[in-house]
């Protein structure tokens, strides 16, 4: 039976996670799938640095062009993160005639036409499930089980970032500036947490979600959108009075006259609404289709296990097909 031969771009954070789903589910995958399921090279320029995974040495190449031009391998996994060179090279691999899966949100959401095109004339599929709420299974289900429905609004709260900083100003009365310095502490935030508290990153995955729902693409950058840095704990008091709670909310809106709105902002959510029950770091999708009525996706956004998680379950589609 043939071997899956997996090429990995990316052994960081969420590279490693998803090196580690395969490596602790391995049995379970490769019965699942029905044959063998490796990660056979690995383009990484920081090979030594620390990781809690055994990686044979032999695994990292030095170039792109050493797993595209290696015809035993049918799946590319990118998870380099941003837009370049990361788009450039999903384009390449799916031009050669691999599958991709990504998690990589920015490079999608700025090139979904681009890597679209790019896939149909490789003849091969490009995923991504674990672009939009990590380990969410939205996407595939929207796609999927969900297909017969027309979409008619998203309320996403899809960064965890700014839902950890806004959850804990609530809960604890503090500044955006403290919650902020304490979540970079934790790892919770980036040092350069702008994608995130701006907006940025939300408007990538609501491009995303917009592309998949309404058959409608809008370049993240034309997503109007206001980010959380000028919130402060009397803005989160007053919504308290209200009955209400401050959330950055990717939304998105189709009328019927196919009109679609669609933006980025802080928004008062009722704290009975099941979107005000999402705390700390934690996302969650909130749908409405013309045939199923609401429904909320929740789950883990971020971090390696979960990501790897929908990255892994991305693989595994795939390899079904091809055996
Ligand atoms: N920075 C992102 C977040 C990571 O905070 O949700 C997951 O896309």
């Amino acid at each position: 039976m043939k071997e899956i031969k997996i090429g990995l771009l990316g052994l960081g954070n969420i590279g490693t996670g998803t090196y580690k789903v395969l490596e602790m589910n391995r049995d379970q995958i490769e019965a699942s799938v029905g044959t063998k399921v490796n990660i056979v090279k690995i383009l990484e320029k920081y090979i030594d640095r620390e990781r809690d995974i055994d990686v044979p040495r032999e695994k990292f190449v030095a170039k792109a062009e050493d797993i595209f031009d290696d015809p035993e391998i049918d799946i590319v996994i990118e998870l380099l993160g941003g837009v370049e060179p990361a788009a450039s090279l999903i384009e390449q691999a799916l031009r050669s005639g691999k599958h991709v899966v990504t998690a990589n949100k920015a490079a999608v959401a700025a090139n979904y036409h681009r890597l679209m095109d790019a896939a149909k004339e490789g003849g091969v599929q490009l995923r991504f499930e674990a672009s939009v709420g990590g380990g969410i299974p939205v996407l595939t289900a929207l796609t999927g089980c969900l297909q017969a429905n027309k979409f008619t609004r998203v309320l996403g709260i899809v960064n965890g970032t700014t839902n950890y900083i806004l959850d804990k100003m609530t809960t604890e009365g503090l500044s955006y500036d403290e919650v902020l310095k304490d979540a970079q502490e934790k790892g919770f935030a980036e040092a350069d947490p702008t994608a995130d508290v701006e907006g940025i990153d939300a408007a990538n995955k609501l491009s995303i979600l917009m592309a998949l729902m309404f058959d409608h693409y809008v370049h993240p950058d034309d997503i109007p959108r206001k980010g959380i840095t000028e919130i402060t704990p009397e803005d989160i008091e007053e919504a308290r009075g209200n009955k209400t709670l401050i959330k950055l909310i990717a939304y998105a809106e189709k009328f019927e006259d196919g009109s679609i709105k669609y933006e980025v902002r802080p928004m008062y959510i009722k704290e009975t609404h099941p979107l005000g029950g999402v705390h700390k770091e934690y996302n969650a999708v909130f749908v409405e289709g013309n045939a199923v009525g609401n429904l909320m996706f929740y789950g883990p956004g971020a971090g390696p296990l979960p990501t790897g998680s929908a990255v892994m379950g991305d693989v595994m589609e795939l390899a079904k097909t091809m055996l």
